[in-house]
């Protein structure tokens, strides 16, 4: 095995077994250092030569928080020199799944978009932790990084093309089959609303479909929002409203990662991934405020706002997906800026009738430290969609609870799915934190890969 340094975790309450450890000039270092296991504090220790002996990272006050800190360790590929490493102790400060995530998390915390922009620093490297399933920590980093990249990337080179190219290559690689609906064939094949989004942009709208898995096994469906840009059509949006909505197919990035993970798995289901692509784009042809809409599911929609389009592309492949009913069916989106209100950047709001799936996605939320909050579809406010001139108005009168209205619109295209989850993601991490770098980010993936592998495990 390569030499490597070694890596003590520290916390209040070990910090003194661990400097005990150290040889005397080690201890003397960390003392004079003041390092006192703060929470994210590191301390590299010299040998007499100059050398890297080890180093100390802080998990801080065991008492304080009932969180795990497992995914502490993944703020320390950015923080260390190159060269190899191993965790020293981690047995002896976390149990074997928080060995697994604070292996997982150097993997996410090594993350680097370097597509437009070289980076001369490698990044350390760390020596596999014994016992830790390798296959799967790499699987579930790359159906995460996977993700990133693809918000990360800029529209001008993520439109609905290569976003079609990407599901192929995944496709490809797993063996599973993909079927392209696009251009004019949307409206011949019934997808009124996804035509009428992405019809103003010279890229063209398309529904991307793609199956995998046995037919015999249970039916697993994924719908993401694909708007590769979006510039609120007519209602076009501020500069600095815009300026991010290149991630506005974080939706289809998630379900393209989710999908990768359970593929690569061989999770016994019958997998389905409808991503609708478009561009939210303004011309003579763009649809407008006021228009009704025909819809896949045969309902009329009155359009409120052409910034409100994430639902109506989602209606469409929604009620596509519901039609083979299937066991499982989830929805992801960048859909509302209301969620961000209500809960952050960093806690998406899921929403979903079925109780016993809700708890199965919190209680793997908070084991997989991948985190969501369960927010109401709640019924009084669906009277708000009520349209005077069609079946339904797509964004509410009023303008409260942005993020349940979206939700309960969605629902309006659900009805023979036994559980229907969705998900109002914000696929972005406005600033670095442990194991998530700034930029295009993976949310509640991991913890649907863990509630699927679950509940389909042969
Ligand atoms: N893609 C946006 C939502 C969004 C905005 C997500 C910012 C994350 C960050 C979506 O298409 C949108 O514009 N929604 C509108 C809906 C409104 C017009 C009813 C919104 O949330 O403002
Ligand atoms: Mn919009
Ligand atoms: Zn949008």
């Amino acid at each position: 095995m390569q030499s490597s340094t070694p890596i003590y975790f520290a916390t209040s309450q070990n910090l003194d077994d661990v400097l005990s450890a150290l040889p005397k000039e080690g201890q003397a270092w960390a003392k004079a250092n003041r390092f006192e296991a703060k929470k994210g504090q590191l301390c590299i220790i010299p040998n007499a030569s100059g050398a890297i002996e080890a180093t100390l990272f802080g998990l801080g006050d065991e008492n304080k928080s009932k969180d795990s800190t497992a995914f502490e360790a993944g703020a320390l590929p950015i923080k260390l020199p190159h060269g190899h490493y191993h965790y020293a102790n981690d047995e002896k400060v976390w149990n074997d799944d928080e060995r697994h995530l604070a292996t997982l998390a150097w993997y996410l915390g090594s993350y680097r978009f370097d597509r437009y922009k070289e980076n001369s620093q490698p990044m350390p490297e760390l020596n596999w932790p014994e016992g830790v399933d390798k296959d799967l920590v790499l699987l579930q980093a790359k159906g995460s990084n996977l993700a990133r990249d693809l918000i990360n990337i800029p529209a001008s080179d993520m439109g609905p093309d290569e976003l079609e190219a990407v599901t192929r290559g995944l496709a490809d690689t797993h063996g599973a089959s993909l079927s392209v609906t696009k251009g004019e064939a949307l409206l011949e094949e019934n997808f009124p609303m996804i035509h009428a989004v992405g019809r103003a942009s010279t890229r063209e709208p398309r529904l991307l479909d793609m199956v995998w898995g046995d037919e015999a096994h249970p039916k697993v469906t994924l719908v993401g929002k694909g708007v590769c840009f979006d510039t609120g059509g007519l209602d076009i949006k501020p500069g600095s409203s815009m300026l991010l909505m290149k991630k506005d197919m974080g939706g289809a990035a998630n379900v393209l990662g989710l999908a990768s993970m359970i593929m690569a798995a061989k999770v016994p289901v019958r997998l389905r991934v409808l991503i609708p692509a478009v561009e939210n784009s303004i011309a003579g042809n763009a649809f407008r405020p006021g228009d009704v809409l025909q819809s896949h599911k045969g309902i009329t929609v009155e359009i409120g706002n052409t910034d409100a389009e994430g639902r109506l592309v989602l209606g469409d492949a929604l009620s596509l997906a519901d039609l083979e009913k299937p066991d499982l069916l989830i929805d992801m989106a960048t859909l509302t800026g209301a969620a961000r209100v209500a809960l952050g950047p960093d806690l998406p709001p899921f929403y979903s009738d079925d109780d016993e799936l809700v708890g199965e996605i919190a209680s793997a939320a908070k084991a997989q430290i991948d985190p969501l909050w369960h927010m109401p579809l709640w019924d009084g406010y669906d009277a708000n969609l009520s349209s005077d001139i069609a079946d339904v108005n797509h964004i509410s009168s009023g303008g409260f609870a942005g993020s349940i209205t979206a939700a309960l619109f969605l629902r309006r295209f659900v009805g023979e799915a036994k559980s229907w989850v969705h998900f109002d993601i914000y696929g972005w991490a406005p600033k670095a934190m442990p194991a998530r770098p700034k930029g295009g980010e993976a949310q509640a993936i991991r913890a649907l890969f863990s509630v699927i592998s679950q509940r389909y495990k042969d």
